[in-house]
């Protein structure tokens, strides 16, 4: 049982690095066409390269920022004209903090960046996957959905919208060929866990090593996950083998969850 994806046109947003880029990559893996999505043109080109190096297929990639939705309408002609019938949202991070220290401004820009940027796309791409009785879409969100994580409020209260999605959806547009799920990830290793670990590191006055340890230690698995290790899942349900999943919210955190449902 091989998964295979060839054919298949993927929009991967927040693509340029971590989890974003290790889906794309087990997506090219499997043969998709990736199209890549990320603020900086550089960082995409990096990233489409390295693809090209790993995986031997290159993908295309659009400049847009999500939170903005002036410049994602720019970018929305170039992304249908590719055609996508495979669309995985990631996104950037909102700030941290406690509730107390939050102002409307801070919950515009965590909405704007976290739930505004999913229902667009989504809007834009379902028409074409309806009209071809095929599509996935897959929504990674995180763990604090079910588990609120202390010091992330914007994320813990925003990101719980993403469920919300996930089933209006899968009952809105499953009668189509069409399955929407989430994907919760727990901790993964990606650039911005490397500065948290530095940060902690800094602060307790140890190595990065030793924070990343002690980060690890309140995981069952014992390590952080991989980006790819997001990636397999995300490639699963988008292939024909999971046409069953849908409307699911599954967590990929090693795991690390308390709660029972
Ligand atoms: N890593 C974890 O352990 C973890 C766990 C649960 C949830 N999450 C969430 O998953 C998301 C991705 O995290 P990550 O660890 O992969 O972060 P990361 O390594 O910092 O990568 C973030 C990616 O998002 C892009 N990006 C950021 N803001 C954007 C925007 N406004 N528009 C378009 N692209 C944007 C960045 O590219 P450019 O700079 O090129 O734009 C980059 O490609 C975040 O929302 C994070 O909170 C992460």
């Amino acid at each position: 049982m091989e998964i295979d994806l060839n054919g298949k046109v993927a929009l991967v947003t927040a693509s340029s690095k971590g989890i974003g880029f290790g889906v794309a990559k087990v997506f090219s893996m499997c043969n998709a066409s990736v199209v890549l999505l990320s603020r900086s043109e550089k960082n995409l080109e990096e990233a489409a390269k390295k693809i090209w190096q790993e995986t031997r297929k290159k993908p295309d990639y659009v400049v847009a920022d999500l939170s903005d939705e002036n410049s994602l309408k720019n970018a929305m002609g170039e992304i249908k004209e590719r055609k996508p019938s495979i669309f995985f949202f990631s996104t950037g991070g909102v700030k941290p903090g406690y509730f107390m220290e939050m102002e409307k401004e801070d919950w515009d820009k965590a909405i704007n960046l976290l739930l505004h940027p999913a229902i667009y796309i989504t809007k834009e791409l379902l028409p074409y996957m309806i009209e071809n009785k095929w599509g996935r879409i897959i929504y990674s969100t995180s763990t604090a959905i079910k588990e609120v994580i202390p010091n992330i409020a914007l994320s813990n209260v925003v990101r719980i919208t993403m469920a919300g999605l996930v089933r209006t959806l899968a009952k809105e547009v499953g009668g189509h060929g069409i399955t929407v799920n989430g994907i919760m990830p727990g901790m993964i290793k990606t650039d911005r866990i490397i500065q948290l670990a530095k940060d902690k590191a800094k602060r307790e006055g140890t190595t990065m090593e030793e924070a990343l340890k002690n980060l690890s230690a309140a995981i069952p698995a014992a390590r952080l996950g991989l980006p790819e290790e997001i990636g397999y899942v995300a490639a699963f349900l988008a292939s024909d083998f999971a046409s069953y999943i849908n409307g699911a919210m599954l967590p990929v955190d090693g795991g690390k969850l308390n709660s029972t449902l």
